[in-house]
């Protein structure tokens, strides 16, 4: 696990050196699947030549270059069983580009999973619009993957088998077993490929949750809590995995999370939602370099500007 955390870091720290979010610091900008993918050299380029160690270093691209993200004027109201009727999110808008990552963070029940919901396609709004790519959003899609806080693997497939699970879905596991093998271990999963969930820790069955979304190389990643169980040396761990994960795509990152130090260290902006009906009440940009130092003055300043929201009570 040490050996893996450290591998991470000291790609981010290289991140780090070339500042923040300029496409050409993307250490992989060149090989996007989507410019490959439109001359049919893709995958040649990542199977051919170098061997195992070059698709172990290829990045997980996006199917979309540049993805777009636009949820304007987005109400939802659930009617409970004696028919009163719950707001759980009002008036609510976000804008998201390619290579964001975007936190929302708010109250319990103020709406954070019903948006995400409606992100993914599983749910939909009474108000508004949600677009994907300038398409409306009409039902799920795995350019849009969705990991939920229970890492939900299937019981009865292994830990290889839940990451080729979509793959297998979609009938393009074929040519792409090396991308399993490639996750395995850029998640640090060797040695439990062959192992079924229960046989797994928490932390195991998150990174496993997150290869099996990560491996379809969505354009938008949706993150509901994913990591809110776990131990803090596990949770920081996987979020360095998924900054890692961040630094090189362009994919977007739609992360809800109650851990206000978990946002202000993944994402570029953390939006502010009020308790119930959940509407945006804020927004902080967080332009931090990579890897962050989480007792910097400046991560500090951060996580308290974030905080101020929820303990003035006028913003609420
Ligand atoms: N399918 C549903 N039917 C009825 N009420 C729901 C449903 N889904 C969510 N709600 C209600 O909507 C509100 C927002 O829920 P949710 O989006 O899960 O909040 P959060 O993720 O911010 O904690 C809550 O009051 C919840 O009980
Ligand atoms: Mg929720």
């Amino acid at each position: 696990m040490v050996g893996m955390f450290s591998k991470f870091s000291k790609s981010a720290s290289v991140k780090s050196v070339t500042g923040a979010k300029a496409a050409s610091a993307k250490p992989v900008a060149g090989t996007k699947a989507t410019s490959a993918k439109s001359t049919g050299a893709g995958k040649s380029a990542r199977t051919s030549g170098t061997g195992r160690s070059a698709q172990v270093t290829a990045p997980i691209a996006s199917e979309h270059e540049n993805p777009t993200l636009s949820v304007r004027n987005v109400s939802r109201v659930f009617k409970n069983k004696t028919g009163r009727e719950v707001r759980a999110l009002d008036n609510a808008s976000l804008e998201m580009k390619g290579g964001e990552v975007v936190a929302i963070v708010g109250p319990s029940g103020c709406g954070k999973s019903t948006l995400l919901r409606m992100v993914a396609g599983l749910d939909f709004p009474d108000e508004g619009t949600l677009e994907y790519c300038g398409e409306p959003i009409k039902g799920p899609h795995y350019d849009r993957g969705l990991v939920f806080q229970d890492a939900a693997l299937c019981d009865w497939l292994t830990v290889s088998e839940n990451i080729a699970f979509g793959l297998k879905a979609r009938k393009v596991y074929k040519g792409n077993e090396h991308k399993v093998t490639e996750l395995i271990e850029r998640m640090g999963l060797e040695g439990f490929e062959d192992s079924y969930p229960y046989q797994i820790s928490g932390g195991m069955a998150s990174r496993t949750a997150l290869a099996r979304t990560f491996i379809q190389n969505p354009g938008l990643v949706l993150l509901d809590e994913p990591l809110s169980a776990l131990d803090a040396f596990t949770r920081a761990n996987i979020q360095d995995q998924i900054v890692q994960m961040h630094l090189s795509t362009n994919a977007m990152f739609l992360l809800v999370t109650h851990d206000i130090e978990e946002a202000v260290y993944l994402s570029d902006r953390i939006v502010v939602m009020s308790a119930r009906p959940g509407h945006i009440i804020g927004e902080v940009k967080i332009d931090l370099p990579h890897p962050r130092d989480r007792v910097s003055e400046e991560f500090v300043a951060k996580r308290r500007e974030v905080m101020e929201y929820f303990e003035a009570p006028r913003a609420l």
